[in-house]
């Protein structure tokens, strides 16, 4: 197969991360729980936890200055401002409009996208369409998750697994050899009730039950999850490398969705790619839901591990259910 040629690139990317680290050890005085069992069951040592005051809007707008800056894009330039929330600060209006006020990015057509852990690349397959459609030269999108806001902190099987931060990339069309090339995206509606906030939202408007049973708060079938998303993840990743005219051997580095460590090894197990080849940080910030990704390529691209002409595997899984996954050559 030929190699596909990329419509767009990823010229930069920008993490923000509350300063708040709650440790497992932390976790022990608020619930029944240890740092052995978080540990051996997800890899998760500590997470970050945004203040009261600190809105997605403004982790957003935190990793995007850092992007904008590094692209040597001004905010006035973008033409497109993407953002990926399942913690909206609002329901109406859009966090994208939010940032958009809060940068200064005048011109840019601004709107949220849900699809969960999944968020960031779908939110990439927009850009890329945009821009590649000729609506525009410069995309800007966002990762951003207040998941502390939405879990429920009186159960602890789900809320020791997920953390706050933003991560956020600036998107251009691509000059050459650079950019997105496979892409391959699913979903599977019929299972959502595996991960969902069951009340509060239109269908079942928030009021005192809602708030006394605690159903506007995440609930999640762990297991049923867990072999799913090793599969899915599986399963995408062997699609976006076949649409990219990639072979396994030629993949540098994988950037998996950051949800739990078992199914991380898992996922690289089964498309059969070494652990030395994957990129893990959910030790540190936990399951930052669609922000993982962007915060790990920045954090590679600072540690020097990310480097120029790499063949990159990014591969995540979410509520939804949705999927997906996207060979990118940086
Ligand atoms: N501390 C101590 N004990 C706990 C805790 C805790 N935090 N949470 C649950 N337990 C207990 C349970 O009460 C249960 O006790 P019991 O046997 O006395 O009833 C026992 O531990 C086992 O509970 P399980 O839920 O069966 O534990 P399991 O081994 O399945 O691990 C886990 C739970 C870690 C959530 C696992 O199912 C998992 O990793 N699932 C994947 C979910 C995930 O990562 N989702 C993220 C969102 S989707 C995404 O981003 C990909």
């Amino acid at each position: 197969m030929t190699a596909a040629t990329p419509l767009v690139e990823i010229v930069s990317t920008g993490r923000y991360l509350p300063d708040r680290v709650v440790t497992n050890r932390d976790m022990e005085s608020i619930l029944e729980t240890s740092d052995e069992w978080i540990f051996e069951r997800t890899g998760i040592r500590e997470r970050r936890l945004a203040p009261p005051g600190m809105t997605a809007a403004h982790m957003g707008a935190g990793a995007a200055r850092i992007a904008m800056e590094r692209a040597g894009v001004a905010p006035e330039d973008v033409d497109i401002l993407i953002v990926s929330t399942a913690t909206p600060d609002r329901w109406l209006p859009a966090t994208a409009c939010d940032i958009q006020a809060l940068i200064g990015a005048r011109k840019a057509v601004a709107f949220d996208i849900s699809a969960a852990c999944s968020g960031f690349i779908y939110a990439l397959t927009l850009a890329e369409g945009h821009l590649s459609t000729g609506r525009g030269e410069i995309a800007l999108v966002i990762a951003t998750e207040k998941m502390s806001s939405i879990v429920d902190w009186e159960d602890r099987a789900t809320c020791v697994l997920f953390g706050d931060g933003a991560g956020a990339a600036i998107v251009r069309k691509s000059s050459g050899e650079r950019g997105i090339l496979g892409t391959h995206h699913q979903s599977d509606g019929n299972l959502a009730e595996l991960l969902y906030r069951p009340a509060g939202g239109a269908a079942i408007p928030m009021d005192e039950e809602v708030l006394r049973d605690r159903t506007h708060l995440v609930r999640m079938s762990g297991r049923e999850v867990f072999k799913h998303a090793v599969r899915a993840m599986a399963g995408a990743s062997k699609q976006a490398l076949a649409l990219s005219g990639w072979e396994l051997e030629d993949v540098d580095l994988m950037f998996p969705h950051q949800a739990n460590i078992r199914i991380i090894k898992g996922t690289a197990r089964y498309v059969g790619l070494p652990m030395e080849k994957v990129f893990v940080n959910v030790d540190r910030y936990g399951n930052m839901s669609s922000a993982t990704i962007p915060v790990a390529m920045d954090e590679a691209i600072e540690e020097g591990r990310l480097q120029p002409g790499m063949k990159l595997l990014l591969v995540a899984f979410g509520a939804g259910l949705t999927w997906g996954a996207m060979a990118v050559r940086w």
